[in-house]
């Protein structure tokens, strides 16, 4: 069987690494590949997943939204975000899900324990952000700030998501993040803004100065490991949350569709720290 990761540029992902090692380890017959494409062929290679060789995909960068658009029906945190991070073929349909939310709600569950979110300042309004939002109102968000360069995706974000949320959501424009984060005591980047070979590597999308001891920082960037937002978090006293647990676990919950087997955590842990010390 043949499962993949469909993206623009996917040489430094390391999905393939710890995919495979979970196949291995459970003993499953199937290769997870890399499947990079321009847009234009971005239809034909999510069709081609309803073949029956295909057990399914995950969907990175940029087409997490346009991919919403090209599957026969959309799964539950799919739906309510309009953006797939996972595909899976069901005899000849293919449907889609989104195991971000919860792998980043289970990152965050791993920091945060029991203690609620609270008020919280979300840096991007893609499909990342948009599932990032989603966690953190079932993790105790209290309220939440969405503060993106492009101000009118923040609205549409906090329109598409009030309901779901079901907390106050309020879009801001990026030169506001400073007041934005004055109350904060939990602050996401979901932005691409410091991953590794991007066009805003070495860069941190917010200000280190505005950091303080007693928030949580948390960054979806998993390359590097310590991003420079996080390296300037931990420099003003404050908790970090890196991108890693949240990339496990969202292609843990992938696993668990694609194969209706518990997915061998563990395995998928070491694989991944081992592929990010080597990378
Ligand atoms: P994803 O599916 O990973 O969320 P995306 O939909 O392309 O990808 O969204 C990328 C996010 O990163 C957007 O919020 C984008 O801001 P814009 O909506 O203004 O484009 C943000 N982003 C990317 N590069 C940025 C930069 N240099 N500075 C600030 N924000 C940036």
């Amino acid at each position: 069987m043949r499962c993949g990761i469909i993206g623009r540029t996917l040489a430094h992902s390391i999905s393939p690494v710890f995919q495979n090692a979970a196949f291995e380890a459970l003993g499953i017959d199937a290769r997870y590949e890399r499947w990079e494409t321009e847009p234009e062929g971005l239809a034909d290679l999510v069709a081609s997943l309803r073949d029956p060789d295909a057990l399914g995909a995950n969907v990175t960068v940029p087409y997490k939204e346009d991919v919403a658009a090209l599957v026969d029906a959309l799964q539950g945190d799919a739906a309510l975000t309009g953006a797939v991070n996972t595909i899976v073929r069901r005899g000849e349909q293919i449907e889609g899900h989104n195991t971000d939310v919860v792998g980043f709600q289970r990152a965050l569950a791993g920091v945060l324990g029991d203690a609620p979110a609270g008020r919280c300042v979300v840096v991007g309004a893609g499909g990342a952000a948009r599932g990032v939002v989603l966690a953190l109102s079932r993790c105790g968000a209290k309220e939440i700030a969405v503060v993106n360069r492009t101000i009118e995706r923040a609205i549409a974000l906090c329109d598409d998501l009030a309901r779901a949320a079901g907390i106050a959501l309020m879009p801001l424009p990026l030169d506001e993040v400073g007041r934005a984060l004055q109350a904060a005591q939990v602050v996401v980047n979901a932005t691409s803004v410091g991953m590794a070979h991007g066009p805003d590597d070495g860069r941190s999308p917010i200000d280190g100065a505005l950091l303080r001891p007693g928030m949580l920082v948390c960054d979806i960037v998993a390359n590097p490991v310590e991003t420079p937002l996080l390296r300037a978090a931990a420099k003003a006293g404050a908790r970090t949350l890196g991108g890693l647990p949240m990339l496990v676990e969202q292609g843990a919950a992938s696993f668990e569709l694609w194969t209706g087997r518990e997915a061998p955590r563990s395995v998928m842990y070491d694989a991944a720290e081992r592929a990010m010390a080597g990378a």
